[in-house]
């Protein structure tokens, strides 16, 4: 999928999101935000932030940025916010593959739902990594394709037909992270059918003024 091909199915969906992914997903999205364990005064990033169905499991004392690249997304985001009076959040139409932060902009960074769907999941990791702080948490939210071989090869299958509805099935953990300085500190399984992987990473990534280029770009 290309960017124009995200922002026209997910901005076609827009309006009924919340029916059709809302309850089903509700459960990873809690799960997710607890274990960024903010404590007041940080500054969060949420990746594909849709129409907000994590906001409200914010601490009010945090600061949030969400970023989307569809616009009938985050127009519905826009109206959730506005109703729950959340005077910390702001939202950005921004891609997540080619973000406008500087880098160290974040103490954490979550992706819910959001690797499987997006145009070019390394951009997005690398870009995740940047833009969250050296030694922040970086959670990524996700169902992500099974070792077990017959139902790789399922998800292998029904992936052409998932790309057209606006994700995949063959992505596994393992691609994400490969070649980045990401260290997984905490997996678990979420949702119904537990189908779905919570994992919390710690960025690693060496301080900017500690790197040969001192731009903090390393993976
Ligand atoms: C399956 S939805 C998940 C929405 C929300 N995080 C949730 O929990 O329901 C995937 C979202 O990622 C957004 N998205 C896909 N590619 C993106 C990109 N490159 N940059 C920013 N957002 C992107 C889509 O527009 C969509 O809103």
């Amino acid at each position: 999928m290309d960017a124009a091909k995200v922002e026209r199915v997910y901005s076609s969906y827009a309006k009924v999101y919340d029916q059709i992914f809302g309850k089903i997903f509700h459960d990873g999205r809690e799960h997710a935000v607890r274990h960024l364990a903010l404590a007041p005064g940080e500054r969060v990033l949420e990746v594909g932030v849709g129409t907000g169905l994590s906001l409200l499991f914010y601490p009010p004392s945090c600061e949030i940025v969400g970023i989307d690249l569809s616009d009938g997304m985050l127009a519905q985001c826009r109206e959730r916010v506005r109703e729950l009076g959340l005077k910390q959040v702001s939202l950005v139409r921004m891609d997540a593959g080619a973000m406008e932060f500087a880098d160290d902009s974040f103490d954490a960074v979550m992706a819910a739902y959001v690797m499987t769907a997006v145009p070019d999941y390394r951009k997005v990791i690398l870009e995740m990594i940047r833009v969250c702080k050296p030694g922040g948490r970086i959670i990524l939210l996700n169902h992500f394709s099974n070792g077990n071989p017959v139902i790789a090869a399922l998800e292998k299958f029904i992936s052409p037909l998932c790309k057209q509805l606006g994700w995949r099935t063959d992505l596994s953990l393992a691609t994400v992270l490969d070649g980045t300085l990401l260290t997984v500190i905490h997996k678990q399984k979420v949702n119904p059918l537990r189908f779905w992987h919570l994992v919390k990473c710690l960025n690693q990534k060496l301080p900017a003024e500690k790197t040969a280029n001192g731009n903090g770009h390393s993976s």
